[in-house]
């Protein structure tokens, strides 16, 4: 018989960064690390990976991690490949079925919990559930999470459940159908913003791994947000706000549309990355 051959985790983690690099990932050491991080515990940080670099892995382990490293040097995103991502203070489950979450996303929490002292907010597109899911836990609210996409939605309640947390209903709809009319404190979305001729340009990285539902948004980039800029309007309360993730080069269009439709104290907010990314609109006391 014979034996199967054991190796060092330092050795598999170096054999994981050179295939990552020869597979063209830019931040290859980091990216070596998260694979066994994420596949060994959740939530683990990267360099607990090299506490004990001279441990044994069973064959099986490391086959495991090679085969992840595979898919990852082959083009596959990192958040699928390990199955999970982070947003704010959560670890996430991450896969075909919804977008993966951005971080330039999670400034646009930060800007409802400034404003919205309580209530009742609901995340219309709420895909992974990232954005409904940090409301719930980080803020006094009770959370309507709508999303047209059955996937998506299950992905979601996989997410409340590994987060657990007790505030966040998940609904299926198109934008705020399921709403009731004034019954929101805020509504808060990240909608598909693209052109349709942005999207088709978009990297393999992008457009082959993450849903087109979440991220074409028609021949203008309009084609949802319009209608959610319109709807919402039925959806929040007098004197309660909108929030919205908008591409950051139309955000004066946006703006300016919204204002169009009746929206008041509409303001452009940047993201981590000093882009004009988020839009705040109040619907007045008046109406
Ligand atoms: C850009 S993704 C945002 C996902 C998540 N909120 C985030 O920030 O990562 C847009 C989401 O809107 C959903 N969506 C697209 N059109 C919709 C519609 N008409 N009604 C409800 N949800 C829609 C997509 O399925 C997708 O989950």
């Amino acid at each position: 018989m014979v034996a199967e051959l054991t190796v060092t985790r330092g050795v598999l983690l170096a054999r994981g960064r050179s295939l990552l690099e020869a597979g063209g990932v830019d931040a290859a050491r980091r990216e070596a690390l998260r694979v066994w991080s994420d596949l060994a515990a959740a939530g683990a940080p990267p360099s607990a990976a090299w506490i004990d670099a001279a441990a044994p892995v069973s064959p099986a382990r490391a086959a495991e991690y090679l085969a992840a490293i595979d898919r990852r040097a082959a083009g596959e995103p990192l958040a699928h490949v390990t199955g999970w991502t982070g947003f704010r203070y959560l670890s996430l489950r991450a896969d075909r079925r919804a977008l993966i979450p951005r971080p330039e996303t999670e400034g646009l929490v930060d800007l409802v919990l400034a404003r919205v002292p309580r209530g009742r907010v609901a995340d219309v597109g709420t895909g992974t559930g990232c954005i409904g899911l940090s409301l719930a836990s980080e803020g006094p609210y009770e959370v309507i999470g709508v999303d047209l996409s059955p996937e998506a939605l299950a992905l979601a309640a996989e997410n409340r459940r590994i987060a657990a947390v007790a505030g966040l209903t998940l609904v299926r709809g198109d934008l705020c159908d399921p709403l009731r009319d004034d019954s929101l404190d805020a509504l808060v979305s990240n909608p598909p913003y693209l052109t349709s001729e942005e999207y088709a340009a978009l990297d393999p990285s992008v457009k082959s791994w993450e849903p087109a539902l979440a991220l074409d948004g028609g021949p203008d980039g309009l084609a949802t947000l319009g209608r959610l800029l319109a709807e919402a309007r039925r959806v929040v309360r007098r004197g309660g706000w909108l929030a919205l993730e908008v591409d950051a080069a139309r955000g004066g269009l946006t703006a300016r549309h919204a204002a169009g439709l009746g929206w008041t104290d509409v303001t452009l907010h940047a993201d981590l990355f000093g882009r004009e990314r988020y839009l705040l609109a109040r619907r007045s006391d008046a109406g």
